[in-house]
């Protein structure tokens, strides 16, 4: 059966759960043969349980269900050099790169005891410097295969806006980041759209993943009842759905969105109007 993405490989990562894995999935649903790519593993400023290898092994069973290919590789987007490795790996595999959504992230948000320049700086190397590596690891065969592309970053409605804003490490860390990866969606606009790659960001609000969907976010909203009225949307909806972002993402990944470049796309029950 073929879709609107037959023919075109995906990077996707941060893909062994959550929004990741959905993404995956839809743009498998829709054609497309993955490379996924996780840590699957801890970083210790994350008080949350981060993913696992059989987290990454379900995403592949999952996609290959859908009858697609995909290439998952264990890496950090932290460390260039591993995630150049597991990408390569990939196009070596499936031949050919068209699509990237730079989603790996970390909102180690937590009322506990903890090292607010450590968590500041491990959120912006995972939520920053990751996105810069991931977009490298691939850019160079982008314009080299002469073909165009679109390039997905996953920002939030904190890329956008400070509602919420408490001065933690944490907070502080991933507000600037998302407000970071939307500077990197418009520059990177710029210099690729004469190339015919184009680069957006998708800004979700509140997602039913793991990354929200813990006890340590379970504490923190105890603690600070406040943070909760401060955070809902203006949609009578506490949180969307990993799929409600998918599509946001199949949509900017193909040709529908030929002409749609250098956008930050809020997918965010009207967080944003509030
Ligand atoms: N869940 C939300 O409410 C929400 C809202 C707005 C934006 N976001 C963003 O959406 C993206 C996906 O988050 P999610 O909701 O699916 O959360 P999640 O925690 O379920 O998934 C994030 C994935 O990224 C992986 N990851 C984290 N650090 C990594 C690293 N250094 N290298 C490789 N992989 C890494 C994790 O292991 C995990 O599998 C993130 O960028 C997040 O900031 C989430």
């Amino acid at each position: 059966m073929s879709g609107p993405l037959t023919g075109k490989v995906a990077l996707v990562t941060g893909a062994a759960r959550g929004q990741g894995r959905s993404h995956a999935l839809r743009l498998a649903e829709d054609g497309a043969d993955i490379i996924a790519v996780d840590i699957c593993g801890q970083i210790d400023t994350v008080l949350y349980r981060m993913s696992t290898p059989e987290d990454l092994d379900e995403t592949v069973a999952e996609v290959e269900k859908l009858d697609r290919r995909i290439v998952a590789r264990q890496a950090d987007v932290r460390d260039a050099a591993a995630l150049n490795q597991a990408v390569a790996e990939g196009i070596g595999e499936l031949g050919r790169i068209d699509i990237v959504v730079a989603n790996a992230g970390i909102a180690p948000m937590s009322v506990r005891e903890s090292d607010d320049l450590q968590t500041f700086l491990d959120t912006v190397a995972v939520n920053l410097t990751g996105v810069y590596n991931t977009v490298h690891s691939v850019v160079d065969r982008l314009i080299e295969q002469g073909e165009g592309g679109s390039i997905i970053l996953t920002g939030s409605t904190q890329a956008l806006s400070g509602r919420g804003g408490n001065g933690s490490g944490a907070q502080d860390g991933y507000t600037a980041s998302k407000h970071g990866v939307t500077g990197l969606m418009r520059t990177w606009a710029y210099w690729l759209a004469p190339k015919n790659i184009r680069v957006n960001t998708v800004n979700p609000t509140g997602v039913d993943s793991p990354m929200v969907n813990n006890e340590v976010v379970a504490e923190w909203l105890e603690k600070d009842p406040d943070a909760a009225g401060v955070l809902a949307n203006h949609m009578p909806v506490p949180v969307v759905a990993p799929r409600d972002i998918s599509a946001a993402v199949a949509w900017l990944a193909s040709d529908e969105s030929r002409y749609v470049t250098g956008v930050a796309l809020p997918v965010d029950a009207g967080f944003l109007i509030k």
